[in-house]
């Protein structure tokens, strides 16, 4: 084996280790289906380029439809010497079509055959992906509406800082994730180009109609230098930052909500929980941790591809066949977590009460200093006068909420009665009513914004 398609320079044997080295069929058979597009747009093109008759144009088509339907019956067979898809496609064919099938593969090179194949299958995965987003997006909308009456700690150097609503907290992942949603759109176009027509690396010596392929491929536009289309892979590294970016989103999210869990404050459903082989007692936050875990290994998938083509000469090099199982793994593992990810939004528990648990009155100081500004007091000062207040009530061993009004007066003679009314938390949140702030308002006007979001992708 190992032999088709090399022809007749090649007389001897190959290593049977090297076969295994080289072959890339065991991963890229996931992409029969684009190699077949490709094929049957590029015999269709044939006949222009004056290659093959309508007539025979249509008979390649009919082999590659056969070869579909054998695919997706579970009856393709792969052979000891089919190096790669393409390889398998056209010994295939050339089975069906002993003669015509040979004439296929005229002015094309496997090297723009895979360029083109693995653009379709990313750009294929990219649009999934963005419908799972918008799951993942509405999920996170519906959490926030929910939870947006629930008031919880808010915190900064994971130390207690001001009260928040939970649903403020929730839309504070959504937001990045909307981020991701939007370049994911933006990589799709420079991805979806079409490669085909650039032969090995000079160009396509039979004048094929490379708009023709495009159009027949749904293609958003032609690449524009063959020696660049063969080993341009700008857009497998474009999608492995692309994820590397957004699972370090759900890898943050995925740790907020463990630190949640802690306190029992969230409760993640069974669904996504594991026991223990040992402690009876136990339920482990196992999909949290794997959701915080995958985004490192998409950094390595990110770096390592890089470094891969840091150094290529022009044009096709083998070292190439090195992008697909990264990017396979990396939208498997996207496909994944952002499933997992929706499935723990839309089943999460929150529990009000050991929310409100976590708070505590020192998360007001800042409304305290808040206080004295309004009363005309510059902030320098406010924030000076609000921390003496917190010294006197640790020094007491007591909350700055636990004072009386003569314990204020005595830190500042400027506290009046009114001042009680401070120890609040809604209160606090509700005067956070800016764009984007934490208030019933604020929140219910950012739930509305992702439900635009959502509805336009
Ligand atoms: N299996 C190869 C790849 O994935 C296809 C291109 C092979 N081209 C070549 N000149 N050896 O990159």
């Amino acid at each position: 084996g190992g032999l088709f398609g090399k022809g007749g320079r090649f007389s001897g044997q190959v290593d049977p280790v090297m076969e295994k080295f080289n072959a890339s069929i065991s991963f890229d058979k996931r992409m029969w289906q684009e190699d077949l597009l490709g094929s049957m747009a590029y015999a269709k093109a044939l006949v222009g380029m004056g290659i093959v008759t309508k007539e025979e144009s249509e008979q390649l088509c009919e082999g590659l439809e056969k070869i579909k339907g054998e695919w997706e019956a579970g009856s393709f067979t792969l052979q000891p010497s089919d190096e790669d898809i393409h390889t398998a496609h056209e010994r295939r064919l050339t089975e069906l079509l002993p003669s015509l099938g040979g004439k296929l593969h005229t002015g094309r090179s496997r090297n723009d055959q895979v360029a083109t194949d693995t653009r379709l299958y990313v750009v294929r995965k990219e649009r999934d992906i963005i419908k799972l987003m918008g799951d993942l997006l509405a999920a996170g909308a519906k959490l926030a509406n929910e939870t947006k009456g629930i008031l919880c700690p808010g915190y900064t150097h994971l130390q207690p800082a001001q009260p928040i609503r939970f649903g403020h907290w929730v839309l504070s992942h959504v937001s990045p994730l909307i981020r991701d949603v939007e370049r994911l759109l933006e990589i799709i176009p420079r991805a979806n180009r079409c490669p085909l027509g650039s032969g090995a690396l000079a160009g396509n010596a039979f004048g094929v109609d490379r708009e023709g392929l495009r159009k027949e491929l749904n293609m958003d536009q032609v690449t524009s230098n063959s020696l660049d289309s063969v080993c341009d892979r700008d857009f497998v590294v474009e999608f492995l930052f692309w994820h590397t970016l957004m699972l370090t989103h759900i890898s943050q999210l995925a740790e907020d909500l463990i630190i949640f869990n802690l306190s029992k404050s969230v409760i993640i459903s069974d669904a996504y929980s594991t026991g223990s082989s040992l402690m009876p007692q136990k339920k482990n936050p196992d999909a949290l941790e794997l959701l915080r875990g995958k985004a490192g290994m998409a950094l390595g998938r990110a770096v390592g591809f890089t470094a891969t083509l840091k150094g290529l000469p022009r044009a096709y090099n083998k070292d190439l066949q090195e992008d697909k199982r990264g990017l396979f793994d990396a939208i498997d593992t996207t496909e994944d977590c952002v499933q997992i990810a929706t499935g723990v939004l839309g089943t999460l528990k929150v529990d009000a009460e050991k929310m409100g648990s976590g708070l505590c009155k020192e998360m007001l100081a800042t409304d305290l200093a808040d206080y004295l500004v309004r009363k005309g007091v510059p902030f320098r000062e406010t924030h000076h006068i609000s921390g003496a207040v917190v010294r006197v009530a640790e020094e007491m061993g007591t909350d700055i909420g636990s004072l009386t009004l003569e314990q204020l007066q005595n830190v500042d003679s400027r506290f009046e009665a009114d001042v009680m009314e401070i120890w609040n938390y809604e209160q606090s949140v509700e005067r956070k009513c800016s764009t984007g702030g934490t208030s019933l308002s604020s929140v219910e006007e950012q739930i509305r914004k992702v439900d635009e979001f959502i509805s336009m992708i």
